[in-house]
């Protein structure tokens, strides 16, 4: 194949015709080997790519992992702020991500200049973002969280301090509910997990009266009231490990029901629809990575994660202050 590092470089991502006849597994197999390189990827990644990674997880457990790999090279099947984030973790390493373009619709909603302003406004504020956001507002923050360990976070702070949650509303609400308390909510959302439509799942729900609803708490309140469990990716799969139901409706990105199928063979999985008849509960940034990007950018090590090292050391602060207090609360090892 002739294409140049440059090109790529240049580009920021890769989109080329391979040759159909390589095999691709085998090929990312040597590469891995070869560059002593661990290729870490989401519970939302397409199939193939989860069956060739060295972890699955959710947030909370790959950020771990990027920490503590002492692989040279990290690949991160996932979006940029997964990918950044491993970047502070473990700035030694080479963190490469198989296409730049892997945004996240709730970590845009948090453009930092206006963030800055609203938490200016409110001073005596801390500042509690999770993951799911920039380098810039990671900079900006006191404590970072994630789905699985957000409520031992704010536990973690005393009653009686104010606390901006930011850029989920939808998580930051649920958080409001379960804890009691009554933080202020940047106006942000995940434009998949927004999606669900609360009359076909209900509709659905009446069709397998059996099936338990599973759903990730960045979806709506009306979804979550009526929800028999909410949690994050890797608790939603554990929750289907231990539960003894035959039927779940699975509120939340597609890409989690191969991991559920294949360590439940004989329970069945419905994906909870969207309200129009969209692919809409396929995230469109996660799916841009593919395994011939995968492999592309382990064959020509790029695109790169790089950033600046006062930024990198700002952002790193409040992901420490996360990790210790996960530690504490038994939540990782
Ligand atoms: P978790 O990985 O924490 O479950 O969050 C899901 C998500 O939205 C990732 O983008
Ligand atoms: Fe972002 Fe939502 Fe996609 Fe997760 S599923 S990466 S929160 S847009």
């Amino acid at each position: 194949m002739n294409i140049s590092k440059e090109k790529i470089l240049e580009k920021g991502f890769v989109d080329l015709e391979l040759d159909p006849q390589l095999d691709l597994f085998a090929e990312i197999e040597r590469l891995k080997k070869k560059k002593h390189a661990i290729i870490l990827a989401h519970y939302y990644q397409e199939p193939d790519i989860q069956d060739v990674a060295d972890y699955i997880g959710d947030s909370l457990g790959l950020a771990q992992k990027a920490e503590q790999t002492d692989a040279e090279m990290i690949v991160f099947a996932g979006v940029h702020f997964m990918a950044e984030t491993a970047k502070i973790l473990n700035p030694g390493k080479k963190v490469l991500l198989p296409d730049l373009r892997a945004g996240c619709s709730l970590a845009d909603s948090a453009p930092v200049d206006i963030f800055k302003t609203y938490k200016d406004k409110n001073p005596d504020h801390l500042v509690v973002s999770y993951i799911n956001c920039s380098a810039d507002i990671k900079a900006l923050s006191d404590i970072i969280c994630t789905s699985g360990n957000a409520e031992a976070i704010i536990a973690s702070i005393p009653k009686e301090q104010p606390i901006i949650f930011a850029p989920d509303r939808n998580l930051g609400a649920y958080l409001n509910k379960i804890t009691g308390r009554n933080m202020l909510l940047w106006n942000g959302a995940c434009m998949v997990h927004e999606i669900f439509s609360l009359e076909k799942i209900t509709k659905l729900k009446i069709r397998h009266p059996k099936a338990k609803l599973i759903s990730h708490p960045e979806c709506e309140d009306a979804i979550l009231r009526i929800s028999d469990f909410v949690g994050s990716t890797t608790q939603l799969l554990k929750y289907t490990l231990k539960d003894s139901t035959q039927e779940y409706i699975v509120a939340t990105e597609t890409g989690i029901l191969h991991q559920m199928q294949q360590n439940n063979p004989n329970k069945t999985f419905i994906p909870a629809p969207p309200t129009n008849n969209c692919a809409c509960n396929d995230c469109p940034h996660m799916k841009l990575n593919t395994l011939e990007k995968l492999y592309l950018c382990m064959e020509y090590e790029a695109p790169e994660i790089t950033m600046e090292e006062n930024l990198r050391l700002a952002a790193k602060k409040p992901m420490d202050r996360m990790l210790a207090i996960s530690r504490a609360a038994g939540l990782i090892g």
